[in-house]
């Protein structure tokens, strides 16, 4: 089964890097096209005019058209709710981060039914969003128990799991951070293994330190568990550093960087993921994006959603931030979006829109990327397909 989309407005392709397969590769974009999805897969990519026949036709009547969101960066498994925290938030309390003992109460208390339910909620969320592809971490558990079944449950959603069993030393084990690392490092790691890819730390004053961190990471290492680091978030610190030496994907929040921690970023495959949805309701500084795209650092730009320190799941609120408040180009912001989240994540089939591409498509109710900041706020997804699927539309948009 083929479909032809034509007509469209604004096709964002950030064109495959090295030719078919190879990944994406700078924005770019065509106007006046047409793509072709067949079964799973972008099949062509082109000028409307030139379209190959196929055996259903969508007219995007001058829409634009972009690859799929990338969220490299959400903790989507927990159970419990934080409203007040953020509320006492906005009349002037800090965000530490010390929320977080409140939903591993809650999601260790609440069965797999209910964390399931919380789960689809919101990758369903995603997905009418335009999220085709996501990270999902566990680190509300803290048990041997509660990580593997958070990641048990991560991993019926995506193949992108996170272990994060080093989010915070949990309350039984308040003064012996060295008794919780034996078990993230040990039995924890060997029940969350098999369900996940990465396996991630918070390296911040409060949580881990940077022996610690790397310890983490070393022993996720000896299980086939890739890295990626929670860098920078509260304060300057060694995340960035432990991160680049670890060889990890990507150090997230990066929101304070010494200029070491930029050149270490620039100088290595670690690629850097904003996550401006969290200054935003942290009330915090935004980090600044022109000084690590100016030194040649990869970005990428992410949600962070969950129930504390930020809970959206909106990509495109995330785009018009690191635009607005993070002095991001339209065209930068759509890539960290796309094609950056998938450096983030290694994925060489998403992110873009090319010959062999998975076929993670986002039509927008507008007619150009730049909507997505210059509409904040507002819901700009027509239809959206997943993996050639037709995932979400508005029904005016599949009329014929
Ligand atoms: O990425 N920094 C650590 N973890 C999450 C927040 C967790 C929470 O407050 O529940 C983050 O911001
Ligand atoms: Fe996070």
């Amino acid at each position: 089964m083929s479909t032809l989309i034509t007509n469209i407005g604004e096709l964002v392709t950030n064109a495959p890097a090295g030719g078919p397969g190879g990944g994406p590769g700078e924005f770019a974009l065509l106007t006046a096209a047409a793509l072709v999805i067949d079964g799973g897969t972008i099949a062509w990519t082109g000028a409307a005019g030139q379209a190959p026949a196929a055996d259903d036709i969508v007219d995007a009547a001058g829409r634009a058209v972009l690859p799929g969101f990338v969220d490299s960066h959400a903790h989507l498994v927990f159970a419990g709710e934080r409203g007040g925290e953020f509320a006492a938030r906005m009349a002037g309390q800090p965000y530490t981060a010390g929320g977080i003992a409140a939903t591993v109460m809650a999601t260790r208390a609440a069965s797999d039914v209910t964390l399931r339910a919380g789960l689809r909620r919101l990758v369903g969320e995603m997905l009418r969003q335009g999220t085709t592809t996501y990270e999902c971490k566990s680190g509300y558990g803290l048990t041997v128990r509660d990580e593997a079944r958070s990641l048990m449950l991560a991993a019926e959603v995506t193949p992108e799991a996170t272990y994060l069993g080093a989010h915070v030393v949990p309350p039984e084990f308040a003064g012996d951070t060295a008794g919780y690392l034996d078990l993230v490092c040990g039995p924890m790691l060997d029940a969350c293994a098999p369900y996940a890819r990465w396996i991630d730390v918070f390296c911040e004053e409060g949580a881990f330190g940077a022996g610690e961190a790397a310890a983490v990471l070393a022993a996720g290492r000896t299980r086939g568990l890739l890295p990626r680091v929670h860098a920078g978030q509260l304060g300057p610190g060694p995340g960035v550093r432990v991160a680049v030496q670890a060889g990890a994907a990507s150090a997230d929040h990066c929101t304070y960087l010494t200029d070491a921690d930029v050149d270490l970023l620039a100088s290595s495959g670690t690629v850097a993921t904003l996550l401006p949805g969290v200054e935003f309701s942290c009330r915090q500084p935004y980090p600044d994006a022109r000084r690590l795209l100016g030194a040649g650092v990869t970005v990428a730009i992410a949600t962070d959603c969950n129930p504390g320190s930020c809970y959206t799941s909106s990509m495109a609120l995330c785009v018009a931030l690191a635009v607005r408040e993070m002095g991001m180009t339209t065209r930068e912001a759509v890539w960290s979006a796309t094609a950056g989240g998938a450096r983030a994540l290694r994925r060489a089939d998403v992110g873009y829109l090319g010959a062999g591409a998975r076929a993670d498509v986002l039509m927008l109710d507008a007619p150009s990327h730049t909507y997505l900041a210059y509409r904040p706020g507002v819901p700009l997804t027509a239809a959206v397909w997943r993996e050639g699927r037709l995932a979400a539309a508005r029904p005016q948009v599949l009329a014929r």
